[in-house]
């Protein structure tokens, strides 16, 4: 195992020592291979570079308490992607080569990832891209997958700890556009109202990051970041937004069945306005890079409004709960009853 300060990773790149690279050209997928090279070099009319023609996953593998390593539902993200590609006409990239690449990168850098109890992950970040010669707006003659790896601990900096938002102005996504796809469009318009979220901190509160809203009537909280929100309402349901511009969150729907078949909640997917926020007891962002990131505050910045969530500084119960089922299956320490996890051998 690598010497690094496992129990105070951030969110940061580190160069592994393997990435894995498969070429898509006449209609069709090589092998792909693992390489130590982390620069890509490709053609300078990429469609990926002019028109944004591109999209990436996020998963993570964990370090078990027997030492095994497990990767946590791949199949969402192989099927995520395969449906970005659809939306963004491009190659879908098979399931079995995008968990044999996964597979391969996780056990090429295993040193990389930490001890079991430690909270380091190895954080996947499977993309593909359109290169290859082009001037025109069209799909790109050739296409690129990688997957490479990093350690990474939370997030969000205060992890567990309860985080503040605001609201901005600005969309990530618009309706029927492709805010429920995993495209880097969606991150690039984000930047901006991610950095006025840092402008808003003071020395005595930090906003994290930018909750944003339905698009059409900007009435409705929709994504929380790179993340999904939920909400425990005061009488204990589980609620998350419905939308067609929300990324659908694997972790959430995760915690959807955790909520309702684990702690017989009643779980369900609706409309969450943000002037009804008081509704809430509890309310929290959740992803893979974000796990589950408390929300103590969100200020509506738009409305001129505050919504206290969590006052006391530290994960409510319900929460905590749910981050410890997660976490369990995650790590092989609960039972995996629906085949969520994948050995890597
Ligand atoms: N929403 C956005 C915008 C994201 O980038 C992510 C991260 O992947 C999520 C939600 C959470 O999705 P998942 O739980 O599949 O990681
Ligand atoms: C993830 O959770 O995998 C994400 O995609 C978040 C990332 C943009 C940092």
């Amino acid at each position: 195992m690598k010497d690094l300060d496992w129990n105070n990773l951030g969110f940061s790149y580190i160069k592994t020592d393997y990435r894995f690279i498969a070429h898509w050209k006449d209609g069709k997928w090589d092998e792909g291979k693992l390489t130590t090279d982390n620069m890509l070099h490709i053609h300078e009319g990429s469609t990926e570079i002019h028109y944004g023609q591109q999209c990436f996953e996020g998963l993570k593998a964990y370090r078990c308490k027997d030492g095994s390593i497990n990767l946590f539902r791949p199949d969402q993200n192989a099927k995520r992607m395969q449906h970005t590609s659809d939306r963004l006409l491009m190659p879908r990239v098979p399931t079995e080569l995008f968990i044999r690449a996964c597979k391969e990168v996780v056990k090429a850098n295993q040193e990389w990832l930490g001890p079991y109890g430690s909270g380091a992950t190895l954080y996947l970040r499977p993309f593909l891209f359109g290169t290859g010669e082009n001037i025109g707006v069209k799909t790109a003659p050739e296409f690129i997958f990688s997957v490479f790896c990093c350690p990474v601990g939370a997030y969000f900096k205060g992890g567990l700890a309860p985080s503040n938002f605001i609201t901005t102005d600005y969309d990530r996504a618009a309706p029927m556009g492709t805010g429920g796809v995993k495209v880097g469009g969606n991150y690039a318009a984000s930047l901006l109202p991610h950095e006025l979220a840092a402008e808003a901190s003071t020395p005595e509160r930090k906003f994290a990051d930018a909750i944003y809203l339905d698009p059409k009537t900007h009435t409705k909280i929709e994504e929380v970041g790179a993340a999904n929100f939920f909400g425990i309402t005061k009488d204990n349901k589980f609620i998350t937004p419905a939308s067609e511009s929300i990324l659908p969150s694997i972790t959430k729907y995760s915690l959807l069945y955790i909520a309702k078949e684990r702690l017989g909640m009643e779980a369900i997917e609706g409309d969450v306005y943000i002037d009804q926020l008081n509704q809430f007891a509890e309310a929290g962002a959740c992803g893979t890079a974000a796990v589950i990131s408390p929300i103590e505050r969100i200020d509506d910045l738009e409305n001129g409004k505050s919504y206290v969530i969590s006052k006391d500084g530290k994960p409510g119960p319900v929460c905590e709960k749910l981050y410890n089922k997660l976490r369990g299956i995650q790590y092989g320490d609960e039972p995996d009853t629906h085949g969520w996890v994948t050995i890597v051998e």
